[in-house]
């Protein structure tokens, strides 16, 4: 059994920047859960079947591998042999990811991949389920959140530092309804599990956020 810490909370709230720190600090692998279930997303966009059609998209899970390789450390992953990690984070893609991630078709398919990397190896595993579903029995459990207002600011000015065009408001929306889908989905919502320690980096800085937790990992 590797040792596993997990680390859930909303969309924006930092995780994977902070996850990397500190996988790169305590030398253990970065797992993103998030980028599985955007995977599969691809698949679903690529073959034209809407969020809604949930028989479409359970149908169209049986057809799709999704596997995760590390090049140089970085996780990459690989639908169907194709490596779609340049096309993972577009709105188009998270959306169609927190829609169909509500269908347990979808999280059965991408449940034992997790767990296994987690028994195989030292890890820090971010999504939304892991202290929860995924890892019950993790060694540390963090469940990182900031206000709506700090995330879809962050998320604006990284927009605007990209050079892409973005209102301000649109992106405070998107969060509110990312947050509401993923919060109230009947399978695995997104909760804060009993035993796992709370922290809000709305007033921290990345490094006071990696410290914190860097303490509480052996
Ligand atoms: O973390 P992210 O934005 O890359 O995740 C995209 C979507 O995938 C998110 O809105 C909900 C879903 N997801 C999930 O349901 N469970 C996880 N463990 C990780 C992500």
């Amino acid at each position: 059994m590797g040792y596993n810490v997990a680390i859930d909370g909303p969309a924006g709230a930092g995780k994977s920047t902070i996850a990397k720190l500190v996988a790169k600090e305590k030398g253990y692998i970065y797992v993103d859960t998030g980028a599985m279930y955007r995977g599969l997303a691809i698949h679903f966009i690529k073959k034209g079947i809407k969020a809604e059609d949930i028989k479409g998209i359970v149908e169209a899970c049986k057809d799709a591998e999704v596997s995760i390789v590390y090049e140089n450390d970085v996780q990459q992953i690989y639908l169907n042999g194709e490596n779609v990690t340049a096309m993972l984070r577009t709105e188009e893609v998270g959306n169609m990811a927190s829609k169909t991630s509500a269908i347990p078709a979808v999280r059965e398919k991408l449940l034992e991949l997790q767990r296994t990397l987690a028994r195989e190896k030292d890890v820090i595993m971010d999504g939304r389920d892991i202290g929860t579903n995924i890892l019950p029995n993790a060694d540390v459990k963090i469940y990182l959140t900031a206000s709506v207002e700090t995330r879809a600011t962050r998320r604006y000015k990284e927009l605007l530092e990209k050079g892409e065009n973005c209102v301000y408001e649109e992106i405070a929306q998107d969060i509110k309804e990312r947050d509401e889908r993923d919060m109230n989905r009947e399978i695995a919502p997104l909760k804060q599990a009993e035993d796992a320690i709370l922290v809000d980096s709305s007033e921290m800085t990345i490094d006071e956020v990696v410290k914190t937790i860097c303490n509480y990992c052996k």
